[in-house]
């Protein structure tokens, strides 16, 4: 396991120098690397040196003996995408270097480039050999990772599978949605279904709605060409918070990892129906650097969707996300329908909240009613904890560590598979074709005034 040639396309982008070379640090400063290279490439003319120097702020404290096996063993190779000339030199540069540090073989390619590249990438991996077909359990392994967003839309998405899917093996294609690696994010299955007073309550008799909250109080940060071709729904909608909606909503499966999470997910996907949203952009997003003058993209997006199977039938799932607001929040709340009223004092009595706090904090927490201290009988609401930092420390490892370590296990579950990321573009599809209004709001605010016309609209309130 801890023999690997790294392979990152892409190496001088935004994502290498703030989350991949990073993780590759930390995994070397763990011994969770012994034997290994990594071997940058992009378009640009540059040097290894300077691409980890520019990582390096992005790394903490630096341990200088850790620095230096990183700088070893580091390389870089220009290469353009669309020339297969440049991909011969690249495998022929990573087969030597294989041989001089005597490396099984076993290949991670990581695909940080815009997914236009995808498909012309992947041939050019296989006319190479740096990536071989195999079948499932050779060694030494061989595995492509591709960067999300997955395509712009279903058509997309379906062509840049269909053209990978000719020339590797499902089980060699891990399609990266880094919240599934997310500590608390990859705990809700194992707390609901380990947990025998959680199943049994987890559907429509039970709960009432299921509220999905990812807000963000950073902007662009010098993405804006980026961003304002894809927007919420596509950047964080169409994948991560469709992803939690399916962790919560899934069926039990027969095991916690591999096509058997993978397979209950897209069950509960294919499902999903679009009932109602709405869109905002904040003030001033149009002045952004590389934001068109004119961009109707959204940085804020709403959705009520629902599941159509008998588990959710009528419980509506609320989705919340934006940028620039006045906090960071990833938190997914569910509301548990309220029990008839016993004490005059205390109708209607509160309802029982779950809340999943993945970011800042991690947290579980349940709220439930007790009686107010003394001669009383009013119902407070007090609430259970599980603190992961308390108890565990600060969440460590990173996000993107784990995707690189699990690809290395070879466990699938922490990647989208091909039907569950075309069902999660069918449902943003259908989000674009409703063409939802688009409103403007404050930058550091909640979002746009609609939230509250939303709210009396469906009878709710926003948790957060
Ligand atoms: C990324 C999005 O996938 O997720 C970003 O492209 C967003 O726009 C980020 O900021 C949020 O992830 P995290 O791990 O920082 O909560």
């Amino acid at each position: 396991m801890n023999d690997l040639t790294f392979i990152l396309l892409g190496a001088t982008g935004d994502l290498s120098r703030r989350k991949l070379l990073p993780s590759l640090y930390r995994l070397i400063a763990q011994k969770k690397l012994n034997n290994f290279i990594i071997v940058g490439a992009a378009l640009d003319e540059t040097d290894a040196r300077t691409i980890l120097s520019d990582a390096r702020s992005f790394m903490g404290k630096i341990d200088e003996s850790v620095w230096q096996l990183f700088e070893q063993r580091f390389f870089y190779e220009p290469v353009d995408f669309t020339r297969e000339a440049d991909f011969k030199r690249l495998a022929d540069r990573v087969q030597e270097l294989e041989k001089k540090y005597a490396l099984a073989g076993n290949r991670m390619v990581y695909l940080a480039v815009a997914a236009k590249f995808f498909c012309s990438i992947t041939q050019h991996l296989a006319d190479t050999q740096l990536v071989m077909r195999q079948k499932v359990g050779q060694t030494p392994w061989q595995r492509i990772v591709y960067e999300k967003p997955f395509g712009h839309n279903l058509e997309s998405a379906h062509e840049i599978n269909e053209c990978i899917g000719r020339l590797f093996e499902e089980h060699q294609i891990y399609r990266i949605d880094h919240f599934l690696s997310k500590e608390l994010v990859s705990n809700i299955a194992l707390v609901r279904f380990t947990n025998c007073v959680f199943e049994p309550l987890w559907n429509n008799r039970y709960i009432d709605q299921v509220q999905i909250v990812i807000n963000e109080a950073i902007a662009l940060e010098g993405r804006g060409a980026y961003y304002d071709h894809y927007g919420a729904l596509s950047d964080v909608m169409q994948n991560h918070m469709l992803e939690l909606l399916a962790l919560i909503g899934m069926e039990s499966p027969e095991k916690l990892f591999g096509d058997y999470v993978r397979d209950r997910r897209v069950q509960v996907l294919k499902k999903v129906q679009v009932i109602d949203g709405f869109l905002g952009q904040y003030k001033g997003y149009k002045k952004e650097p590389a934001v068109k003058k004119d961009s109707e993209t959204e940085t804020f997006a709403v959705l009520l969707l629902r599941i159509d199977n008998p588990r959710w039938a009528g419980v509506p799932f609320y989705l919340k996300t934006g940028k620039c607001l006045a906090k960071k929040e990833t938190v997914i709340y569910i509301k548990f329908k309220s029990v008839d009223c016993l004490l005059t004092h205390s109708c209607p009595v509160p309802s029982n909240w779950l809340t999943i706090e993945v970011s800042p904090e991690a947290t579980f927490s349940l709220s439930l009613n007790a009686k107010k201290p003394g001669r009383s009988d009013e119902v407070i609401p007090v609430s259970m904890e599980f603190c992961h930092s308390c108890l565990f420390g600060a969440v460590t490892p990173q996000s993107y560590e784990v995707v690189i370590e699990e690809v290395m296990r070879g466990e699938q579950s922490i990647s989208v598979r091909f039907d569950e990321i075309e069902q999660c573009w069918r449902i943003i599809d259908t989000v674009k074709e409703k063409s939802f209004d688009l409103s403007e709001y404050e930058c550091g605010s909640q979002g746009p005034e609609e939230l509250k016309q939303f709210e009396q609209k469906h009878g709710m309130r926003w948790r957060s």
